[in-house]
């Protein structure tokens, strides 16, 4: 079916959304730098397109989506490959997942969806529909010979575009809250730890982070607590796996910026904080953005044991806090607007109470809402699936 009304740049007449000849296929190299260069009126912000182009060639390179990346565009099947315009496009990334039900965990595959993209002259045409209508029959359909599980039963996506939209693909939102807290200078760092009587904490360097945080040990504790819980309640747990190349890939896009928009100064060493005593520890990354109030220190995943006495949870509260307040003075090193960190435990809310008591959670309505696709229901597995450690770390 064409459309008798619209025509584009060289005259051609567009395809409806919901024409037979619309395909969705994975980009030649070409066209997927073509995709990125339509994209970048949304994305690029600082950066010029080449270096734009130069951050997502440098971040297809990184190990968490070396190999495991596709770009999707939505064509017309009668243009040929290298020519065929662009009507929408979109990218999935393989990732390695944790599926807990009735105590036993698996080591799962997912994939995470990003970049859904339409440029502006070809919107409200059905487009992005289209694509997310023919990505979940591809995403279904995906045989994954060298896993356990042959399919992926669930898929995740964070839209910047509510909770409707993808809702209708079968992309249901899920908790998207977080805590923001200002940066503090030194002095006040200094004077706030002291009043308040909080431990020392050290910072974290890369091999730190990897160590404390992405063990093999503390990657098996997260297994057993998602047995753990499938077993006190009913119905599936998934969790993305907090592996080390999820951290590399936020860092590899930090240091991008940070080598451009601060030329004269030494990369980030600080890639989180901790207390030793209690095993509190973050990991975060710094967000540049177009302008100064976007720019976010955001702690990507937060890693403790959860207490067993009174005593233990307020040593953690108070542990936690100084990690925070660690956060702070990071991000006035770095010209960050603000900490930001998701869908706080209780634990952590008490943590940010002894800092602020007037601190409230914001429950995010458009922006960054993760969003899961389930389909174990049709595999026997029920049909709603709970999202363990839904931390910014996920989000690509
Ligand atoms: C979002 C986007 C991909 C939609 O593309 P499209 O081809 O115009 O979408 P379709 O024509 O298939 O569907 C239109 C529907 O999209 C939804 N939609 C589009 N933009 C939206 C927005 N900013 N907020 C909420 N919903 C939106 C609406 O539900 C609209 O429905 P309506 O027709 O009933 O009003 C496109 O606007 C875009 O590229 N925006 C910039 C990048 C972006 O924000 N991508 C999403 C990242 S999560």
């Amino acid at each position: 079916m064409i459309a008798a009304d619209t025509s584009y740049a060289n005259g051609a007449v567009l395809p409806q959304g919901d024409s037979p000849e619309l395909v969705l296929v994975p980009a030649t190299p070409s066209e997927r730098i073509e995709s990125i260069r339509l994209n970048s009126k949304a994305w690029s912000g600082p950066l010029d397109l080449q270096t734009y182009i130069e951050r997502e060639n440098h971040l297809h390179q990184q190990r968490l989506t070396k190999g495991c990346f596709t770009c999707w565009i939505l064509v017309d099947r009668r243009e040929p490959e290298e020519y065929r315009t662009i009507l929408g496009s979109c990218e999935t990334y393989k990732k390695k997942a944790m599926l807990a039900h009735g105590g036993q965990v698996e080591d799962v595959s997912t994939h995470g969806v990003g970049s859904v993209y339409c440029r502006p002259e070809f919107r409200g045409k059905g487009y992005a529909k289209r694509m997310l209508e023919e990505l979940s029959k591809k995403i279904d359909a995906w045989k994954m010979e060298t896993e356990t599980r042959k399919c992926s039963l669930f898929t995740i996506l964070f839209s910047d575009i509510g909770k409707e939209f993808y809702a209708q693909f079968g992309w249901k939102p899920y908790t998207s809250s977080h805590f923001a807290l200002p940066p503090i200078r030194d002095e006040a760092y200094a004077s706030a730890t002291t009043k308040a009587n909080l431990p020392k904490t050290r910072t974290l360097s890369a091999n730190d982070v990897q160590d404390s945080m992405c063990s093999e040990t503390v990657l098996q504790k997260e297994r057993d607590l998602l047995a753990t819980a499938s077993e006190k309640s009913p119905g599936p747990k998934i969790a993305i796996a907090p592996n080390f190349e999820h951290f590399e890939w936020h860092w590899a896009r930090e240091e991008f910026y940070a080598e451009r928009i601060f030329s004269d100064r030494e990369l980030p060493v600080a890639k989180g904080a901790g207390e030793d005593n209690t095993g509190v520890y973050c990991a975060w990354n710094r967000n540049f953005g177009e302008t100064p109030e976007e720019n976010t220190l955001y702690i990507l995943r937060w890693v403790y044991d959860e207490p067993t006495s009174p005593e233990q949870s307020e040593a953690i509260v108070k542990a936690m806090a100084a990690v925070l307040r660690r956060a702070q003075l990071e991000a006035h090193r770095w010209n960050m607007a603000k900490v930001e960190f998701w869908n706080p435990t209780p634990l952590l809310e008490k943590a940010v109470a002894l800092l602020d008591p007037m601190a409230e959670v914001v429950h995010r309505e458009k922006d960054s809402i993760a969003c899961l696709r389930w389909i174990g229901a049709e595999h026997g597995l029920g049909e709603e699936v709970e999202w363990y450690l839904n931390e910014k770390y996920a989000w690509c």
